[in-house]
């Protein structure tokens, strides 16, 4: 099978990028990363995908005196690079719903929370405030609201007593390395089924885990 061209829009560091393109780099991966877009031109995830030979371009949105200048760009880009499906992996820009409807169900979203909980900004500080047990990651499809839209992929990690932001953080990371690779193999070997605005995986199985946060007192 021909292999999904993948475009992975960037902000800033890019170890998700990175994850992505490891993964990719497997002979039976059915994804192939053939652009990077960063809407900052210091984005170190740009360094990624150069170190890696794949063809990285900086759109910067401060460039353009419209949102839709903006995202117009970026559309063109992808269409130039015939590319099929789009990765936001801390692309830190709200798209426009037309944006979204475009690239409805080939747009994935990375965000650091088990969504729907702790939308938006300054996720981890939010965790810890809340209290909560548990967190983790969500890959989902993007849909106009923010980090909204049918869930792929999500993992589960625990919030320890001494953790803070930066520990909580680094732990949802590691995890996000794992999922989003996954993700993206689901969607682009065709497992992926968008029914009633919930995923469907053809196969897929629930791991067969309970988990206690405090595990014993
Ligand atoms: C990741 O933790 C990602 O989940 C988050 O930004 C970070 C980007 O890291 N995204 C969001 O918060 C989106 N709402 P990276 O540049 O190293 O991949």
């Amino acid at each position: 099978m021909e292999r999904r061209r993948t475009a992975v829009l960037i902000s800033g560091r890019g170890s998700n990028l990175q994850a992505l393109m490891e993964a990719c780099a497997a002979p039976d991966a059915s994804a192939e990363i053939a652009l990077v877009i960063s809407n900052r031109a210091d984005a170190a995830g740009l360094r990624h995908a150069s170190a890696a030979g794949i063809p990285a371009e900086t759109i910067p949105h401060g460039a353009f005196a419209t949102q839709v200048g903006f995202e117009n760009a970026i559309d063109r880009t992808l269409h130039e690079h015939g590319i099929a499906l789009v990765c936001l992996a801390g692309f830190m820009r709200v798209l426009s719903p037309w944006f979204v409807e475009r690239w409805r169900d080939r747009l994935l979203n990375i965000h650091p929370s088990l969504l729907p909980a702790f939308r938006g900004m300054d996720t981890h500080r939010r965790v810890l405030e809340a209290g909560v047990r548990f967190t983790g990651c969500t890959v989902h499809m993007v849909r106009a609201e923010v980090d909204d839209g049918p869930i792929i992929v999500q993992a589960v990690v625990p919030v320890r007593p001494d953790d803070s932001e930066e520990s909580l953080a680094a732990r949802v990371l590691e995890v996000e390395h794992r999922c989003y690779p996954l993700a993206l193999e689901l969607v682009a070997s065709g497992r992926v089924q968008v029914v009633d605005e919930r995923v469907a995986i053809a196969g897929a199985l629930a791991p067969d885990v309970l988990v206690l946060n405090p595990a014993s007192i």
